[in-house]
This record gives structure tokens, sequence and C-alpha cells, in this order.
């Protein structure tokens, strides 16, 4: 599992080919069996596919994540606290982010095994999304995130934009120290 978890990552650039419906299927079944805090299941998968739907997001997201456009499918996962375990005893810690959050995780790694990679973006704003998608005003959109089959540097065609470029060429996927992210019996 570590092997396969370790191909996972976030590209900037995907081709234009279509997700099949059995693949995209098997991603859904993925987050279906995420686990919950009472097993809520307080998230729901907002799915936006081809280009011309796409496009109607442009003012959705910030330059930065104009990129997420050219995917054939955007997505976004939309909660609210009520849907979720709200924990009395522990001064109402909200759960449905964290349950979101998860759920995130199984739909990407079955995106993986199935050939796709996935990009989340905190980088959207919420109420063109909201408006948009007509998300009644209780709700919150947790993350975006765009899906499809990843396209190398080397294979594309077309121009980029000189700070998406740069961004691609300059990306460098590091991580803390196992020692900085976990402790053994104390804090
Ligand atoms: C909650 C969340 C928000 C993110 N927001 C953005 C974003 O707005 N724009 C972007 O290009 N990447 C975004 N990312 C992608 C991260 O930068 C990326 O996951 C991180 O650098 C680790 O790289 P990896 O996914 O390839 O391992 C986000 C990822 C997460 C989990």
């Amino acid at each position: 599992m570590l092997k396969e978890l370790k191909k996972r990552h976030s590209p900037l650039l995907f081709k234009k080919k279509a997700i099949s419906k059995k693949k995209l299927e098997r991603c859904l079944q993925a987050a279906q069996w995420t686990p919950s805090c009472s097993n809520m299941q307080p998230w729901k998968l907002v799915l936006i596919e081809g280009p011309r739907r796409i496009a109607k997001f442009a003012e959705a997201f910030p330059r930065g994540n104009q990129w997420c456009l050219k995917a054939p499918m955007i997505g976004f996962i939309v909660s609210k606290p009520k849907l979720g375990c709200i924990m009395e005893d522990n001064s109402n810690l909200e759960y449905f982010q964290y349950d979101c959050g998860m759920v995130m995780m199984s739909f990407i790694t079955q995106a993986m095994a199935e050939g796709l990679q996935t990009r989340q973006m905190a980088g959207y704003y919420e109420k063109k999304v909201k408006k948009i998608l007509k998300i009644p005003a209780s709700y919150r959109v947790i993350v975006a995130f765009a899906i499809g089959y990843e396209e190398k540097l080397k294979d594309h065609k077309g121009e980029l934009h000189p700070r998406l470029l740069e961004r691609i060429k300059t990306t460098k996927r590091t991580r803390k120290p196992l020692k900085e992210i976990y402790s053994l019996n104390k804090f």
C-alpha cells in the first residue's frame, strides 16, 4: 500500500480525455465506504464534467487555480456542521470537515488506482461556487478538486501561461521528516 500511496500526487496539467463512468463509479464507491464519526457520512461530492460546464466556474477560481478549468472534471465537497458529529463533551468539536477530508482521501486513492490523479484546492471563491451551483446558504464548500489523467509537460501541446509553466517546472514534492510528525508516549 505504501508504494501505491507514494504514487499519488497532485498534477497541474491534465489530458482532455474524459473519465469513464465505470472508473468514476468505483471512485465514488470508495468514497461511499469511508468511515465517519457516528457513520453520519456528512459529505456530498458535486461533480462537474466537460469543458462547457467547467468554463462556467472560471469566476469561481483565483488566477493561481485557473489551470483546473482544463481538467475533464472538477468537483466540490459540500457539507455543513449539523450533518456530522458535534461533540458536546469536547466544547462542541465539529467533525464534518474531518470526515470530508477522509472522503476526499478515499476518492483520490481509488482514482489513483484507476490511473487518474487529483489536485485539491482551497483556493476558490466559496460564494461564487454556491451561487453557480445554487447551494443553500447553510452549507459550506469544504474543498474543490480537479480530476483526470495527468499530462506530462513534455507531451503538452500548445501554450501554457508562463507562471503555470514555472510552477510545474519548479514544484518539488517534499515532506517533513517522520520524527517531526509523530511522538511516542508523550506529546
Ligand atoms: C486542502 C488542500 C488545499 C489545496 N489547495 C490548493 C490550491 O488552492 N491550489 C493548488 O494548486 N494546490 C492546492 N493543493 C495541493 C497541494 O499543494 C499539494 O497536495 C501538496 O503540495 C502536496 O503535493 P502532492 O499532493 O503532490 O503530494 C491543496 C491540497 C489540499 C489537501
